[in-house]
C-alpha cells in the first residue's frame, strides 16, 4: 500500500516591520475604522526593500524542520505568487540555502490556494515513493506587487512565510493528510491578476503600462466566490472522509478577510470560535496564510493533539482546495 503524507513539523517567519492601519491612513484615503470593520485587519508585516520571497521562505523552512526535529528533506515545494524571479523557480534556492542541495524542488503557482495545492503535490510525491520527507512552504512578499495608490488591495495584503514538514507514514496516524479536493475556474482569471511580466503581455505589441506590474482585484466578486468555493470544497472532503461538520475542532481557512472567515464558518455550521484567525495581526499573506495561521495557533495553544482540522483555501485563478487531518504531536517543538 502506498504511504500517507503525515504532517510532523510547522514553522513561520514574519518580517519584523509592522505597518498599522493608522500608518496606511497617513498615506492613502482610508481609516483604521474602515479597514477593521470591512476586513478585520489591524496590522500587517512588510518586508524591507531588497527582501525576496526566498529570504522569508528559508527562515520559515528552517523553523518547520526544527519543529520536526530534522535537518533534511528530499523534496522542497514552494507555493508563491511572488517568486524571486519569473525563472528559475524559487524552491531550488530555498532548498540549497537550507543545506538541501540535491533535493527535488519546484514552485506551485495557485495564488492564495497555493499552499493546499502544494500539500496535495507533496502528498503525491510521498505516496508515489518519490520522496520520504517533503518541506512545503508558502511564502509571499506581496508588498512588491501592491499598487501604493490602490486602497482596496494595499490594506489587505501582508508579507510572510509558513512551512510544514511532511513525512511518509500510515493513513490512520495523527497528522496524515487527506482526502483532498482541488478545483479551479479560469473564467474568473481577471478577478485577481497581475497583467504584466508574463507571455501574454510580453508577447503582445503593447508595452506594459505603468500599473500593469501591480495586482488588481475585484473585491466583491472575490468575496462571493471565496465563501461559495471554500464551503463547497470543505463539504466535499468532509463527505469523502465520512466526517460530520460537528466533528471538526478547528477550521483553518485562508486568511483573506475576517468577514469571509466568519461567513464560511456560518455556512458550514461550525461555531465561529472553532475558526482559527490571526488576520488581525498579519493581514492576507497569500499562499503563506494557512501555515502562518497553523504556526501561530500552535504557539498560542490553539491546536491540541488529536484535534480534527479542516484546511481550506481560495485564491486567484480562480482556484480552491481543501484537506483534513487530525493534529499530530510535534516532537521537535
Ligand atoms: N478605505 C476606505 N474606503 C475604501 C477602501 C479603503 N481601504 N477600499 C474601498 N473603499 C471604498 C470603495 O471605494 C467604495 O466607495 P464608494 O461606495 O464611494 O464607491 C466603498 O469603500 C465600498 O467598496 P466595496 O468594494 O463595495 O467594499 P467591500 O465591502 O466589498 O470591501 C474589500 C472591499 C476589498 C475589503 C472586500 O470586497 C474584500 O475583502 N473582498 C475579498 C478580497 C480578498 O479576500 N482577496 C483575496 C482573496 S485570495
Amino acid at each position: 500500500m502506498s504511504a500517507a503524507a503525515v504532517l510532523c513539523g510547522v514553522g513561520s517567519y514574519l518580517p519584523p516591520r509592522v505597518v498599522t492601519n493608522d500608518e496606511l491612513a497617513g498615506r492613502m484615503d482610508t481609516t483604521d475604522e474602515w479597514i477593521r470593520s470591512r476586513t478585520g485587519i489591524g496590522r500587517r508585516h512588510v518586508a524591507d526593500p531588497g527582501t525576496a520571497t526566498s529570504d522569508l521562505a528559508v527562515e520559515a523552512g528552517a523553523r518547520a524542520l526544527k519543529s520536526a526535529g530534522r535537518d533534511s528533506a528530499d523534496a522542497v515545494v514552494v507555493a508563491t505568487m511572488t517568486p524571486d524571479h519569473p525563472c528559475p523557480a524559487t524552491a531550488p534556492a530555498v532548498a540549497s540555502r537550507l543545506g538541501l542541495t540535491g533535493a527535488a524542488a519546484f514552485d506551485v503557482g495557485a495564488v492564495c490556494s497555493g499552499f493546499v495545492y502544494a500539500l496535495a503535490a507533496a502528498t503525491g510525491l510521498v505516496s508515489a515513493g518519490v520522496a520520504r520527507r517533503v518541506l512545503v512552504v508558502g511564502a509571499e512578499v506581496n508588498s512588491t506587487v501592491l499598487d501604493p495608490a490602490d486602497r482596496s488591495t494595499s490594506v489587505i495584503f501582508g508579507d510572510g512565510a509558513g512551512a510544514v514538514v511532511l513525512r511518509a507514514g500510515e493513513p490512520d496516524e495523527p497528522g496524515a493528510l487527506g482526502p483532498f479536493d482541488l478545483g479551479s475556474d479560469g473564467t474568473g482569471a481577471d478577478h485577481i491578476m497581475i497583467a504584466a511580466g508574463g507571455s501574454r503581455q510580453r508577447g503582445s505589441d503593447a508595452p506594459a503600462g505603468p500599473g500593469d506590474a501591480y495586482m488588481t482585484m475585484r473585491g466583491q466578486e472575490v468575496f462571493r466566490h471565496a465563501v461559495l468555493r471554500m464551503a463547497a470544497s470543505s463539504r466535499s472532503v468532509l463527505a469523502e472522509a465520512g466526517w460530520d461538520v460537528a466533528d471538526l475542532d478547528r477550521v483553518v481557512s485562508h486568511q483573506a478577510n475576517q468577514r469571509i472567515i466568519n461567513q464560511l464558518a456560518d455556512d458550514l455550521g461550525v461555531p465561529r470560535d472553532r475558526a482559527v484567525s490571526n488576520i488581525e495581526r498579519v493581514g492576507n499573506t497569500g499562499a503563506a496564510s494557512i501555515p502562518v495561521a497553523l504556526a501561530d495557533a500552535v504557539d498560542r495553544g490553539g491546536l491540541d493533539e488529536g484535534d480534527r482540522v479542516l484546511l481550506t483555501a481560495f485564491g486567484g485563478g480562480l482556484s480552491w482546495g481543501s484537506t483534513l487531518l487530525r493534529w499530530p504531536p510535534l516532537d521537535g517543538s
